[in-house]
C-alpha cells in the first residue's frame, strides 16, 4: 500500500468518531442497547478495503446522498467536513469511499486504497548519489 499514513489515520479516525457521535445520540430504536464499533480490514489482490460498523441509527434514507457533501452536518457543533475530506483523501490515493446499511441497526463505512504495484526495478538511488558526488 503506498499511502500517506497520517491521512489513512485521519479518515479512520473520522469514522469511527462519526459512529460514536451516532451511538452516544441515544434517541430512536436501539437506544439504551449496547454498542459497538467494528473495525475491519480485508486484503484483496489489488486492494484493501477498510470498514467502520456501528450500532446507531444508522443513515436516514433521506441523508443517504448528502452525507458525503461538504457542510452537510445533523450535529449542532458539527461542521459536515468529515466525510467529505476523508472521501478526498481516499480518492486522491485512488480509492473510494462509501457507505452500507447494516443488516440490523446502524451503518457501514468501507473505503479502499490500492495496493501499489510491486517496482519493477530498483530504485537507481546509489547511482544518482554517486553522480551527484563525482
Ligand atoms: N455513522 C454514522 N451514523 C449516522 N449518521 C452519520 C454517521 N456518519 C455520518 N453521519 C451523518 O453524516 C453527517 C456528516 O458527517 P461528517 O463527518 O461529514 O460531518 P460531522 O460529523 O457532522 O461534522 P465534522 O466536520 O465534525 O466531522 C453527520 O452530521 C451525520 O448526520
Ligand atoms: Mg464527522
Amino acid at each position: 500500500m503506498q499511502a500517506d499514513a497520517l491521512q489513512v489515520q485521519q479518515v479512520i479516525l473520522n469514522l469511527v468518531r462519526n459512529a460514536l457521535d451516532a451511538m452516544n445520540a441515544g434517541t430512536g430504536a436501539g437506544a439504551g442497547e449496547p454498542h459497538a464499533v467494528v473495525i475491519s480490514a480485508r486484503a484483496e489482490l489489488k486492494q484493501v478495503e477498510i470498514a467502520v460498523q456501528d450500532s446507531g441509527p444508522g443513515l436516514p434514507p433521506e441523508a443517504r446522498d448528502q452525507v458525503l457533501r461538504p457542510f452537510f452536518t445533523t450535529k449542532p457543533d458539527g461542521l459536515g467536513l468529515g466525510l467529505s475530506i476523508s472521501q478526498s483523501i481516499v480518492e486522491a490515493h485512488g480509492g473510494r469511499l462509501w457507505a452500507t446499511p447494516n443488516a440490523g441497526r446502524g451503518v457501514t463505512f468501507h473505503f479502499t486504497l490500492p495496493v501499489a504495484a510491486p517496482a519493477a526495478t530498483p530504485e537507481p538511488v546509489a547511482e544518482a548519489l554517486s553522480l551527484d558526488a563525482a
